[in-house]
């Protein structure tokens, strides 16, 4: 593990920033190229790994030799490796599709070009790869199911956390307004037996989510529309959840999307925007971090401070009645119509 030490110099610090990069894309390999599925199975030596993965098994070992240092794997008796509780994190159905997605190629390249984005305001995205990222996506579809699965894995981390924390009429009527694979419409939707969800989102992306549903037993329940917000969204449901799709755009589409959901509920229904709250001050948390990813794909898609969001749900005749903390800065903000 590299280590922090107090007589660390400023140029040490700036080079251990620096080598972030070789973090990440050592961390991405090893979930790609499916080493933590192969030792999930048990430990194993490093030349076995290597015959099983399909690896040139010299470069494996200087891998390996990283991950050993950032706690990913660990040395294990008879020269052999073995996950441990990070690495068990990284295997499928944990957070495996996300540093998939992370280190995917389409990925990095905009990153490349992070300073055109600060000095225009447009996406480094956009620049990288000739087009916006959600039409980019409409046209790439390995990289758009990519994209779906690593948002997906993050969010089935956080759907647990928004059960736990809020309560939803037993019956209620739940759209998911760009739902993505619609993780978290299952979720709530076993956690709320009478509840029935409409997963919303664009058509190519909700392609597959009715057999998933059907799959978990919830095709009676879980029902599925493909369309474009920008555009209109499911009328008169009871809750409209918008979770992590706000910081996609600028205020303005943010607003316009907040206003469509509003003027499409009945007046005692509830909004739920799931997002994280940049904090006052300068406070580096994921949430700031994740300003640069917004930054970076969107140009002008950011991050929001709770005094942010609740001027924008005023803006949208809507009032901030409650914001709780999910997970890992997440947060649930609760939105109520003005006035009822
Ligand atoms: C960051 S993802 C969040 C997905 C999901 N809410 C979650 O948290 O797992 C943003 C979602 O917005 C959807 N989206 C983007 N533009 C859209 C549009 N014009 N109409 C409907 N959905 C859209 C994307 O397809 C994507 O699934």
């Amino acid at each position: 593990m590299t280590r922090d030490s107090p007589d660390e110099s400023p140029a040490d610090k700036l080079l251990k920033m620096l080598g972030g990069k070789w973090v990440t894309a050592s961390v991405c390999a090893f979930a790609e190229l499916g080493l933590p599925e192969l030792l999930a199975q048990g430990p194993v030596s490093v030349s076995e790994l290597a015959a099983r993965s399909g690896t040139d098994a010299a470069n494996l070992a200087r891998l390996i030799a990283v991950l050993v240092g950032l706690q990913v794997v660990a040395r294990a008796p008879d020269d052999a490796v073995r996950l441990t509780d990070v690495g068990l994190c990284l295997t499928d159905g944990a957070l495996g599709d996300l540093a998939r997605y992370v280190g995917s190629e389409a990925q990095w390249r905009p990153f490349g070009h992070l300073a055109h984005a600060v000095k225009t305001g447009e996406s480094a995205f956009e620049l990288a790869h000739g087009a916006p990222l959600f039409e980019y996506l409409a046209s790439h579809p390995a990289d758009s199911d990519r994209y779906d699965r690593g948002v997906d894995a993050f969010t089935r981390e956080t759907a647990a956390a928004l059960c736990r924390t809020t309560e939803l009429p037993s019956g209620a009527c739940i759209v998911d307004v760009g739902g993505g694979r619609g993780s978290l419409l299952v979720e709530l939707a076993k956690q709320l037996p009478e509840s029935r969800g409409i997963l919303f989102d664009l058509p190519h992306v909700v392609e597959g989510a009715e057999a998933r549903f059907a799959a978990a037993g919830l095709g009676e329940r879980l029902s599925v529309v493909g369309g474009d917000f920008r555009t209109a969204v499911p009328q008169g449901a009871d809750v409209y959840v918008i979770k992590h799709v706000l910081h996609n755009w600028d205020d303005d589409q943010a607003l316009a999307l907040l206003r469509r959901c509003v003027a499409s509920m009945p007046p005692d229904a509830v909004v739920l925007v799931v997002e994280g709250v940049l904090l006052p001050g300068d406070i580096l948390d994921g949430t700031r971090l994740m300003d640069v990813e917004m930054m970076a794909l969107f140009g002008r898609g950011h991050e929001r401070s709770k005094q942010a969001f609740r001027a924008l749900f005023r803006d949208a005749g809507l009032s901030l009645v409650a914001s709780r903390p999910l997970i890992a800065g997440t947060r649930v903000l609760v939105g109520r119509r003005r006035g009822v």
